[in-house]
């Protein structure tokens, strides 16, 4: 992503300060950089090309910017983006829907997570926000929890609920043993 894409794509996400971006396939950090310079937010980038994430980490102290970007090497889909409240994404359609087993747990749990992706839409997921860059007019899109399909979120909302009333009831019988003792 060109600079001033990469400057619309955090301007559609609200990114500021207090977030913590992803930069999933972070290429030679590029964002990580521009968002960490621009808003001043904390950002992890993630790159499974070995010597594109050295670069990564290369372009980042070359601008003394270790401390507030951190760049791993790997697979994302075996990664841990609880952190993340705002995600950048720059793949491919079938590259963003191989990602969905990490992104739909993360939306489910945080659904205020920003999901931005450039170019390429997430298959099955409405998204909430939709521009085009001004220059290029190539599309970006904004998810969010609400992006998910209606059924995964009414089913997670079922298992919580059940998970809750299973917590109250052994709450309810310790109390009732440990009285009764
Ligand atoms: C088109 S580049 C985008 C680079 C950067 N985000 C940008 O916007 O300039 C996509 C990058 O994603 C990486 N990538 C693709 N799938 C990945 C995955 N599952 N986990 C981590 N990196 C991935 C590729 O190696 C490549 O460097």
């Amino acid at each position: 992503m060109s600079p001033p894409i990469v400057s619309a794509l955090l301007k559609l996400g609200k990114v500021q300060r207090s977030d913590h971006l992803f930069d999933i396939g972070c290429g030679d950090g590029r964002v990580l950089i521009t968002a960490a310079q621009s808003t001043g937010c904390k950002a992890t980038g993630i790159e499974v090309d070995a010597r594109v994430a050295e670069l990564a980490r290369r372009n980042v102290s070359a601008r003394q910017l270790d401390g507030q970007i951190s760049v791993r090497e790997g697979d994302a889909r075996s990664t841990d983006i609880s952190d993340a409240t705002v995600v950048t994404l720059y793949l491919s359609e079938r590259g963003n829907k191989a990602l969905q087993p990490l992104l739909t747990p993360k939306l489910l749990q945080d659904p205020e997570t920003r999901v931005l992706s450039f170019l390429f839409e997430m298959p099955g997921w409405t998204p909430v926000q939709m521009e085009l860059e001004h220059a290029s007019q190539i599309p970006m899109f904004l998810f969010d929890g609400r992006s998910l399909p209606p059924n995964i979120r009414q089913e997670y909302e079922q298992r919580k609920a059940q998970r809750l009333q299973q917590e109250e009831q052994q709450a309810k019988d310790d109390k009732d043993k440990a009285q009764g003792a």
